[in-house]
C-alpha cells in the first residue's frame, strides 16, 4: 500500500497555515489556494513520462525533452476549482474535465450532480483536485467515474487530508499517488477534518 506524499516544502506549510485561519476572508483564501495549488504540483508532475524532442536553436541542433502524455486537470466541484485556475496557468495546456460531488451532511455520502469528461481516459495522465479528503467518500466517488472511462494514470492533489479518509481510499485504490499538504489528526462526528480549514468550498465562494 502506498503513503501519501506530504509535501512539507516551507512556501507551502507558511501559506497553509494562513489558509487554515479563520479570520482569512474569500478573496485571501482564494489566492492562498491558488499558490499552495502551484507549489504542489510541481512535486505531483515530478514523475510524468517525457520522451526526447529534437529541436533547433538559433545555434544549431539540439535535443530537449517534451510531455509524453496528454494531461486532464479534474477538480472535484465546488472547492477543485480553486486549485485547477491555478495549475492551468502552469500547465496551460491541459484539458479539463469536471466532477461535481456534494457531500450529503446527514449520511456524509457524496451525490454526483455533474459529470463532464473525455469518454476515454486512458491517454491522459489526470490530475484530480479537490482540497479535503475527509471520509474518502467524494475521492472514492470520482474515483470511480474515472475508471468507468478507463482511467489508468491519476495523481490526486489535496490539501487536508484525515486518516479515516487516506484509509477508505487506500482500500479501494490502494496504488492511487496522493500528494497533499497535511495529513490532520482526526474526524469529528459531523465528519470535518480537525483541526482542518473549516469548509473549503464555503471558504472560498463565501456561501
Ligand atoms: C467537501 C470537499 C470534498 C468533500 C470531502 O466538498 O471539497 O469534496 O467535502 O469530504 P469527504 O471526503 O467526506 O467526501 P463539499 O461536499 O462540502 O462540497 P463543496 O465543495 O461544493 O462545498
Amino acid at each position: 500500500m502506498r503513503s501519501v506524499h506530504v509535501v512539507s516544502h516551507p512556501l507551502v506549510q507558511h501559506n497553509l497555515a494562513l489558509l487554515r485561519d479563520k479570520r482569512t476572508k474569500p478573496p485571501e483564501f482564494r489566492r492562498l489556494l491558488g499558490e499552495i495549488a502551484t507549489l504542489m504540483v510541481f512535486k505531483a508532475t515530478e514523475s510524468f513520462a517525457t520522451r526526447p524532442r529534437k529541436i533547433t536553436t538559433p545555434m544549431g541542433p539540439a535535443t530537449g525533452s517534451e510531455l509524453r502524455n496528454d494531461i486532464l486537470v479534474v477538480p472535484v466541484l465546488r472547492a477543485g476549482l480553486g486549485m485547477a485556475n491555478a495549475i492551468l496557468q502552469v500547465i496551460p495546456q491541459a484539458q479539463v474535465g469536471f466532477v461535481g460531488l456534494k457531500r450529503d451532511e446527514k449520511t456524509l455520502k457524496p451525490v454526483t450532480y455533474h459529470e463532464s469528461l473525455p469518454k476515454n481516459l486512458s491517454r491522459f495522465e489526470i490530475l484530480l483536485v479537490d482540497p479535503m479528503l475527509a471520509t474518502g467518500g467524494s475521492t472514492i466517488a470520482a474515483l470511480d467515474l474515472l475508471h468507468e472511462r478507463d482511467a489508468c494514470h491519476v495523481r490526486m492533489i489535496n490539501l487536508v487530508c484525515a486518516p479515516e479518509g487516506i484509509r477508505a481510499v487506500r482500500a479501494r485504490y490502494p496504488r492511487l499517488a496522493i500528494y497533499s499538504a497535511a495529513i490532520d489528526t482526526r474526524l469529528n462526528e459531523r465528519g470535518f477534518i480537525i483541526p482542518g480549514l473549516g469548509d473549503a468550498g464555503d471558504r472560498l465562494f463565501g456561501v
